[in-house]
């Protein structure tokens, strides 16, 4: 390779000058980097560009001529690449890089909230709360005892059936209602009783639009002298009016279960208003089940409930599927 004549060589050196003085104005981030660049470069007495001007003087007069063309380009480039550099450092950092407009609206946080089902059982706990009524608890896994023997409910009974219920042994079950509650409490504590229990319940039923294998009840229980069922009645329509609204329709027709005597169940007319739809049922004590309890049913009297939540909660915002309650699909539950 022959060695650059001098012009050559003074030319390459401008265009390294240049490369490496944008390269250095571009880097500089702060006011402090871009003064060392400018220095380095710019600098009148000992910069790079004034250097590279004294070389002028060592050129043939044809050589200058070309060389302070390109020179002057390379230094008009360093000082705009200084100006821009010194622009841009004295910005606030944040707004250099990713820029972030506070004035703008910003986003609001999309909220949870209780399931309908939790909403109705905090309600209903509210609503018999002012009737007196206080929070009682029992199992979910209810023994055999407390789930139908001390309820009046013998053996044969075909309430008790294996293809019925959800048996976890002989002795242990799921619960199949929440009438074991009732028997839990009056063990615990003596007359008089005011209590309501809300919680799951198991039976193998069939599903359909208002059956499902596991639901939720409500039962109330209260025991005092001179309990009468008017007093009964007198509670559950309040409640139904006071939960489902003044013009709610409910009927009491009458039943039969082996823990109450005499029984009721308790129909609601339903939204559309074409079909009554049973929403529990409900009765006097039976002196069976005080006596099992140690009661004296020549004492006290009582009356007891069990209400299905899941079709209050559905007559209550007109929901006609009882299964939308448990698929979990934001789109029906972000309704409520
Ligand atoms: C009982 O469970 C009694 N323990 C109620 C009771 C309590 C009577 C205290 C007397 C004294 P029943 O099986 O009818 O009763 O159920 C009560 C309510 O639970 C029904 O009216 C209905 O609203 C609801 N229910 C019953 N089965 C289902 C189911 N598979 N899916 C959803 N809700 C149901």
């Amino acid at each position: 390779m022959s060695p650059l004549d001098p012009l050559s060589s003074a030319l390459a050196d401008l265009d390294t000058l240049e490369a490496t003085g944008l390269d250095a104005f571009g880097q500089a981030r702060d006011a402090g980097s871009v003064e060392a660049a400018r220095i380095e470069f710019l600098g009148l007495k000992q910069g790079r560009v004034k250097a590279a001007q004294d070389r002028l003087k060592s050129l043939e007069p044809v050589a200058k001529r070309a060389y302070g063309q390109r020179f002057n380009a390379v230094k008009q480039a360093l000082e705009a690449a200084c100006d821009a550099a010194k622009v841009q450092a004295a910005r606030p950092a944040v707004v250099s890089s990713e820029a972030i407009d506070v004035t703008l609206p910003g986003h609001r946080p999309r909220l949870g909230h209780r399931h309908p089902l939790s909403q109705t059982a905090d309600e209903l706990i509210d609503l018999f709360g002012r009737f007196g009524f206080v929070v009682a608890r029992g199992p979910e896994v209810e023994d055999v005892h407390h789930n139908f023997e001390a309820l009046n409910i013998p053996p044969t009974h075909p309430a008790r059936d294996p293809l019925d219920n959800f048996y976890i042994s002989d002795r242990a079950m799921l619960r199949s209602q929440t009438s074991p509650v009732q028997i839990r409490v009056m063990e615990r504590q003596p007359p008089p009783v005011r209590v309501i229990a809300i919680g799951r319940v198991y039976r193998p039923d069939t599903v359909d639009a208002t059956h499902s294998f596991m639901f939720h009840q409500v039962e109330g229980l209260m025991v005092d002298r001179g309990v009468t069922m008017a007093d009964l009645k007198t509670v559950l329509r309040l409640f139904a009016e006071s939960y489902l609204g003044r013009d709610v329709q409910i009927r009491f027709r009458p039943s039969f279960f082996p823990f109450t005597e005499p029984s009721v169940e308790v129909d609601m007319l339903w939204h559309g208003g074409d079909r009554w739809v049973e929403m529990g049922g409900a009765g006097m004590v039976d002196p069976n089940v005080f006596r099992a309890v140690g009661y004296d049913p020549d004492e006290v009297t009582g009356f007891a409930f069990g209400l299905g939540i899941e079709r209050l909660c559905m007559r209550r915002h007109a929901i006609d599927d009882i299964r939308l309650l448990y698929q979990n699909d934001t789109r029906f539950l972000g309704q409520f």
